[in-house]
């Protein structure tokens, strides 16, 4: 597995890669892996000759007063894992090769950036759109692997594509979760043990929420009331049912139309997201 720190040496490789008819799969992600990420990379590496997984703390999609400077880094252990699930290349680029002096451009994709976690981390989808673009420009993938984890990233990332006539295809996998229907994330590292066991609630929120639908209610409200009943040791920024196209709000969701949770919620200092499509 070959290891590459600078934007042009990554195009360059990629460029040779494609000149070799070979098809690339790429994996943004920043780091601190776990079997979440290693799925993306096992489905890459299934589908395409070689599987570039990107390593890249971006710092333009953390607000002034989030964790940027706190994000686990563990470079190594992520070097590893990604060879283990089959990557044929890393690409690890610097800050100052990603935005050098004088970067002016942001790319913006209208509402579903502004709406939810867009509204409570505002410029958040602006950083991830335009770090994304990037990321696709230096590992010229033909596929690329994103985690239903993150399903606002996954909205954005698919409308910015299309919009953008941006020629790479865009592959969405499951969330893992843990056996206790924890969603794995790199944020979990900052759980104590007892708030790890507390954080599974968020997963029983949005079951109870699934309840209700299975039990016949398209009512938003009643979803979203089952979901709250879940979340009292929580300090929830949202838990909302909307539809899965264009998380869209209605008071009543219609017979044919899929319905997705989505819950943002705080324990102690630690700020934890999930979903559920239906
Ligand atoms: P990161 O949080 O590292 O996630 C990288 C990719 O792994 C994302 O597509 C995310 O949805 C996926 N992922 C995370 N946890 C997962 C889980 N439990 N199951 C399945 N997939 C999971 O998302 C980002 O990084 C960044 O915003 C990025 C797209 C790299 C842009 O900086």
């Amino acid at each position: 597995m070959q290891i590459i720190h600078s934007v042009q040496a990554m195009q360059a490789t990629a460029s040779m890669l494609r000149e070799q008819s070979a098809s690339i799969g790429c994996i943004p992600t920043m780091g601190a892996l776990h079997d979440g990420h290693a799925s993306l990379i096992t489905a890459s590496s299934q589908e395409n000759t070689a599987t570039v997984v990107s390593i890249f703390v971006n710092p333009t999609q953390f607000g002034p007063h989030e964790d940027y400077q706190r994000y686990p880094r563990t470079f190594d252990a992520d070097v590893a894992l990604a060879e283990r699930h089959g990557a044929t290349h890393v690409f690890a680029p610097s800050a100052d090769d990603m935005y050098p002096k004088g970067f002016e451009t942001t790319i913006n994709v209208g509402r579903l950036s502004t709406i939810l976690e867009g509204e409570r981390r505002p410029g958040h989808f602006d950083g991830v759109a335009t770090v994304v673009a990037k990321l696709f420009q230096a590992m010229l993938p033909h596929r690329a692997y994103f985690g239903q984890k993150d399903f606002q990233q996954t909205l954005v990332i698919k409308r910015m594509v299309a919009d953008l006539n941006i020629p790479v295809q865009v592959k969405i996998q499951p969330t893992v979760r843990e056996a206790s229907g924890l969603a794995m994330s790199s944020r979990n590292r900052y759980l104590s043990a007892e708030e790890r066991t507390i954080a599974a609630s968020i997963y029983q929120a949005l079951e109870a929420g699934k309840a209700i639908v299975e039990r016949g209610s398209r009512v938003r409200t009643e979803i979203e009331q089952a979901m709250h009943g879940q979340l009292a040791d929580f300090d929830v920024d949202y838990a909302v049912a909307a539809t899965a196209e264009a998380l869209s709000t209605p008071e009543q969701f219609s017979p044919d139309e899929q319905i997705v949770l989505l819950i943002a919620a705080r324990l102690g200092t630690t700020r934890l997201i999930d979903n559920t499509t239906i």
